[in-house]
């Protein structure tokens, strides 16, 4: 790895957590600080027994201008995954969204700009839209930004303000954008672990509205590797996008579950749709492939599925207590506050 001290912006959540461990168990001479608010959709357990050595988490926001000043001085790299990143929660309470998704990402680009930092920005497919169902359209990286959820908004402007600050002030920064991501240390508010926890708890899956819409599921190392190609092999001011080419439909991959774990594929609820839900997201990821060296290897979905499913059969202590908060949480809509 070319870059020795990295900064990792919610390294503490489910993809950050995947790649500090990935990072600091093949780079033995690259040292990693997490910076994490802690917010609900972290925890500590994801981060436990790395290297003390080469390794420490500040607890903090990244919209702390003094705070993110000093650790970026400090560093001679940044990857932000720090983001509120559920669609849910931001139709239901858009605030901590605009706050951390986009100040939180102006208040990292302003001292990045300052100390000449390196930076890359974890971004999603959502802010581009969607594309019909019946189609066989995807995403470039020349698509036009159109987001639909307060969520895919926030992530659209901050990209957008990454894009300004390369343009403006020539700081060293690239943005990926992934298609849907599955593994362990996935929250159990997301559709993969939502379903296995439900069935573990012997609760029924729910399906929203028809389940005919369709996400392309990329196993969460296969986006950890490419992350790191990004980081040392990308460009100033490029885009990549992170896809696997593995489209389901929301009932086919909840059916999938069900049956590898013993169920009918038929005990499952349908419940009301998600306002103004994406029907479908591809992207094309061939430049990505060329010029990064990246091609995603684990796209046996099935096989993915399975060791999901045993990694959440066996780590209930990792979610039970996240479980029944976020059960609550979603049968009050996420109304209520954290
Ligand atoms: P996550 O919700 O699991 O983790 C987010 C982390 O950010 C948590 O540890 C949280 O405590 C931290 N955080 C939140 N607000 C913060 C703040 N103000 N300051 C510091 N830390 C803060 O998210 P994830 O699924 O790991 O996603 C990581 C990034 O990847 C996000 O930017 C998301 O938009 C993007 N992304 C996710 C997916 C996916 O399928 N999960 C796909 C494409 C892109
Ligand atoms: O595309 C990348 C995005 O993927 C990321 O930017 C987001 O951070 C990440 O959360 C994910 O967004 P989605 O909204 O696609 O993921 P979610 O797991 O919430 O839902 C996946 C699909 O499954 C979606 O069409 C809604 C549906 N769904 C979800 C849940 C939780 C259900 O049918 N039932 C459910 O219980």
């Amino acid at each position: 790895m070319h870059y020795q001290k990295i900064l990792v912006t919610g390294g503490a959540g489910f993809i950050g957590s995947n790649f500090v461990r990935e990072v600091l168990q093949k780079e033995q001479q690259v040292q990693i600080t997490v910076l994490d608010k802690m917010t609900y959709a972290a925890n500590p357990a994801n981060l436990a027994g790395l290297p003390s050595d080469r390794f420490r988490l500040v607890v903090g926001d990244i919209c702390d201008a003094d705070l993110v000043d000093q650790l970026i001085s400090q560093s001679d790299a940044v990857i932000n995954f720090a983001a509120e990143s559920h669609n849910d929660r931001s139709l239901a309470n858009p605030t901590p969204f605009l706050s951390t998704n986009i100040i939180g990402t102006y208040t990292l680009l302003e001292a990045v700009r300052q100390y000449q930092v390196r930076y890359h920005h974890v971004s999603t497919d959502e802010v581009y839209g969607d594309l019909p169902i019946e189609s066989n359209e995807q995403f470039t990286e020349q698509s036009a930004y159109q987001p639909s959820s307060p969520y895919s908004a926030t992530k659209a402007s901050s990209d957008l303000l990454v894009k300004a600050w390369v343009r403006s002030f020539g700081i060293n920064a690239t943005i990926s954008n992934s298609s849907n991501n599955y593994g362990p240390y996935q929250h159990v508010e997301k559709l993969i672990p939502r379903t296995i926890t439900n069935i573990l708890a012997g609760q029924r899956p729910k399906v929203y509205g028809s389940g005919q819409q369709v996400r392309d599921w990329l196993h969460v190392a296969d986006h950890v590797r490419g992350l790191i190609a990004a980081l040392e092999r990308g460009q100033a001011g490029q885009t990549y996008l992170f896809g696997a080419n593995t489209e389901r439909n929301n009932q086919s991959v909840i059916e999938e579950i069900l049956r590898q774990m013993g169920h009918p594929t038929d005990w499952l609820d349908h419940v009301a749709d998600r306002p103004g839900h994406d029907q479908r997201y591809a992207l094309n990821a061939e430049r990505t492939k060329q010029e990064l060296g990246w091609t995603p290897i684990m796209t046996d979905f099935s096989a993915g599925l399975a060791e999901t499913i045993s990694w959440y059969r066996s780590h209930s202590d990792w979610w039970a207590s996240s479980k029944k908060v976020t059960e609550t949480k979603y049968q009050s809509k996420f109304q209520s506050a954290d």
